[in-house]
């Protein structure tokens, strides 16, 4: 099976999970826009992570912070200095490329020897130049005379200012973690592959507050269950997962180690999360700005200490692509496609369709519907063949599907059928609830 991501783009604008920006106006480049599939699923896997993080794990609280914040936040952060991607240009083609994605080690390269990815050109790059990806905004009724302001380029800063309120309000003793699920912008130069690198994109990051000295075995902690999570919760297949260690050329400011979950998109193995230790860099560079003591108490033991910190940082979008590349399969035998969501992701967990539209079969599947909605979500549908109806409902990835037939009205049963294995079997109806909840949650 040829998976490209060319398909996936295809089948999501048809099936009303994700379009391009603004498109009636030409399309706005690097943003997306999600549609009434996209945006269920996207709920149902920001749901499983707040899940996972607030309520699988007692001593990890929410929060929801500001996208727009202090800006001398940024200058604490290093992000004002140096949240930069050094780009090259392409003199002949006019291509443009992250340096680190031409050549390995940016530093020492001889620019004048390297080929364009693009055109093929050899000495047609120029010398990597600097660009801060940070949104500039003002504040304030005037533009002169307002505050300038970013919108945050990550979520974790949130959580970093807000740190003492929260652990003092809900009295957290260290280890402790706080998770935000929140928009970030980033006004990037390269943005291709569909909604993987976009300039607006949500972030799901936690920051786990550990002790100095503790870090590096939270750091392996976290990494596992961070794994597990797409393993286990979002069924992603575990050949096409795995870790990339961040190289010292790689690491981001702040970080001390870093571990990249990769998953291997139709592009090649990419990054889905990041597992960072942070260490004490964020803490002490606030207490610093902002002039406030920003240590914790450790009371039984009379210490008192910056928290290293240890976050996991997914992003929800290629959260989504993830799922979407991993369950996208063409059915050659049968001639169709079929988005294969586990149950418990799928947008729209069952169609209800009467086989013809009279002899009250429609009266009937809608009495079904309302049996079946206040529990999750279904669909009605009498339009075309039936053939064609479940063939509509397998792209959207809906795992089952009722039919309502003649026998129904003798004996109040129905046809359920399974999207993947196409196999159908007789249910009575007063089970139908119990059936399906025990598929789908
Ligand atoms: N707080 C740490 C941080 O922001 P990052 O590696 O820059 O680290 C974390 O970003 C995650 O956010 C990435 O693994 C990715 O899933 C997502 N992400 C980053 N930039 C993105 C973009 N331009 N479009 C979509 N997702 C992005």
């Amino acid at each position: 099976m040829d998976k490209t991501i060319e398909k996936i783009v295809s089948l999501c604008k048809r099936r009303g999970f994700i379009f391009q920006s603004s498109e009636i106006y030409g399309g706005f480049s690097a943003v997306y826009d999600y549609g009434p599939l996209g945006v269920d699923l996207k709920n149902n896997l920001s749901q499983l992570w707040w899940k996972e993080m607030t309520q699988n794990h007692e001593n990890i609280v929410g929060l929801d912070s500001g996208i727009l914040m202090h800006p001398k936040i940024w200058e604490a952060s290093g992000h004002l200095g140096a949240f930069n991607d050094p780009l090259v240009d392409c003199k002949r083609c006019k291509s443009r490329f992250r340096a680190d994605e031409v050549v390995e080690d940016i530093d020492d390269q001889d620019w004048a020897s390297v080929q364009c990815p693009s055109c093929g050109a050899i000495g047609s790059l120029t010398e990597p130049r600097q660009f801060n990806l940070m949104f500039k905004t003002n504040v304030g009724a005037v533009e002169e005379t307002g505050t300038e302001a970013f919108l945050r380029p990550e979520t974790a800063q949130g959580i970093y200012v807000n740190y003492q309120l929260v652990q003092g309000s809900m009295r957290l003793k260290v280890p402790f973690g706080i998770a935000q699920i929140g928009k970030a912008f980033r006004n990037e130069i390269i943005a291709r592959n569909f909604i993987f690198r976009t300039r607006e994109f949500e972030q799901m990051e936690m920051q786990y507050f550990v002790k100095p000295g503790t870090d590096d075995y939270s750091m392996i902690e976290w990494k596992n269950k961070r794994m597990k999570f797409y393993e286990d919760q979002l069924n992603i297949n575990k050949s096409n997962l795995q870790f990339h260690e961040h190289g010292e050329n790689e690491l981001a400011h702040y970080a001390k180690e870093a571990w990249d979950i990769e998953y291997k998109f139709p592009f090649g193995w990419s990054e889905i999360e990041g597992v960072h230790n942070r260490t004490d860099f964020d803490l002490t560079r606030h207490s610093e700005y902002s002039r406030k003591n920003l240590s914790y108490f450790d009371q039984p033991n009379n210490d008192r200490f910056i928290p290293y910190i240890i976050e996991t940082s997914a992003g929800l979008n290629r959260m989504l692509l993830t799922v979407l590349a991993d369950s996208y399969w063409e059915d050659n035998e049968n001639n169709r496609i079929v988005m294969r969501f586990h149950p418990r992701l799928a947008p729209i967990k069952a169609v209800v369709c009467p086989l013809t539209k009279k002899d009250g079969l429609p009266e009937k599947a809608r009495m079904i519907i309302e049996l079946l909605k206040p529990h999750f979500k279904v669909v009605f549908d009498q339009q075309g063949s039936i053939g064609k109806r479940y063939y509509r409902q397998d792209e959207a990835g809906t795992p089952y599907g009722v039919t309502v037939d003649h026998k129904s009205l003798e004996d109040d049963t129905v046809t359920l059928r399974n999207r993947d294995t196409q196999r159908q079997n007789r249910i009575s109806i007063d089970r139908l609830v119990e059936e399906l909840m025990k598929k789908v949650l």
